[in-house]
């Protein structure tokens, strides 16, 4: 079997005099997991809508599988499962029952459904709830069954459109767990998402959008390296049991090799940029426990990748 693929070729789309999208052209192939990031209203949802043909490119075309999405819908969206605006669950339903009335509207042959159905449910580890009612379900687990209604069609490719929106911190880590596992099969995830973490923790390459136009397509190792803008250097931020004085701060940190600025976040809380990698960083924290300063927590105070979006986004707008 080929590889699955999406490509955008010259994708634009207005509404009226605004341009949603402009030019927007990438090819993505391969079995991966991509993270497509952008500021809120950068068209990361209208392209997606455009890939499953919810919406119409004003102009240029959404290709799945090398196949044009709008002109073949049928083919094109056969081997690809989407979650785009989370989609509400009758509460009266179980989620066999929700995923049964799903895989009939989306056509799935009458005598492969239930197969299909108890995969899905097995790959979201949802089997001791899959015949409760879903009026009780946190919202977690019903975007798990959104989730597994993505995977009705046996598909190569998934696109996600946040889909950890809204769920609290171990919702999230639940449904971010999901995305890992669906990358093992093999799979094309195409996944739209705000949190950078998220992005850096489960996907391989990033692509960036800002007011409609493609910033940057690359693996995020790539991509944090020739964009962070901070030439190999790196950030941390430490606390401190008390308050620290100028004179100490401003001499005693500051001269400590690598350093290069030394900013107080408040009087117990500082924020140490300095070059060089991991070595650098090392000697960083032997000096300053050697300082005795009253050092009690140290962490980065920001990941390369955030450092990267800033950077892309700031150049743009
Ligand atoms: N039906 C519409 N009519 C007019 N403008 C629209 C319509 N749908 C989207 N837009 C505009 O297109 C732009 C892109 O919207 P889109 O929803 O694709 O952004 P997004 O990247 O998904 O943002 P978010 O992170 O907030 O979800 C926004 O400025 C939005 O207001
Ligand atoms: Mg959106």
């Amino acid at each position: 079997m080929t590889n699955p693929s999406i490509e955008a070729v010259k994708l634009s789309k207005r509404y009226g005099s605004f341009a949603a999208l402009t030019d927007l052209s990438f090819k993505i192939e391969g079995h991966k997991c991509v993270g497509f990031l952008g500021p809120n209203g950068a068209g990361k949802t209208t392209t997606l809508k455009i890939f499953t043909d919810m919406i119409r490119a004003s102009e240029g075309q959404a290709i799945i599988n090398r196949i044009p999405v709008h002109e073949n819908k049928r083919k094109a969206l056969e081997t690809c499962g989407a979650l785009i605006e989370t989609p509400e669950i009758y509460p009266s339903l179980t989620p066999k029952e929700a995923l049964s009335m799903i895989a009939e509207i989306r056509g799935v042959p009458r005598e492969e459904r239930n197969k299909r159905i108890s995969e899905a449910i097995a790959e979201l580890k949802m089997e001791e709830w899959s015949d409760k009612k879903v009026g009780k379900f946190s919202k977690g687990m019903k975007q798990r069954i959104n989730v597994a209604a993505t995977l009705l069609s046996e598909p190569n490719i998934i696109l996600l459109d946040e889909p950890t929106t809204g769920l609290d911190p171990r919702g999230m880590a639940a449904v971010g767990d999901i995305v890992k596992t669906l990358k093992k099969k093999n799979r094309l995830i195409f996944m739209s998402s705000h949190l950078l973490n998220e992005v850096s923790d489960v996907c391989d390459e990033v692509a960036m959008i800002n007011q409609g136009k493609l910033l940057v397509y690359d693996t995020i190792e790539n991509v944090t390296s020739r964009f962070s803008g901070n030439g190999g250097s790196g950030s941390i931020e430490i606390g401190l049991l008390k308050p620290l004085d100028d004179m100490t701060l401003n001499k005693n940190i500051s001269s400590i090799p690598g350093v290069m600025a030394v900013e107080k976040i408040d009087s117990r809380n500082l924020r140490i940029r300095f070059n060089g990698g991991n070595e650098n960083q090392e000697r960083l924290l032997v000096s300053l426990v050697s300082m005795k300063i009253g050092l009690i927590s140290f962490r980065p105070s920001s990941s390369a990748l955030e450092d990267t979006y800033l950077n892309l986004i700031k150049e743009t707008q």
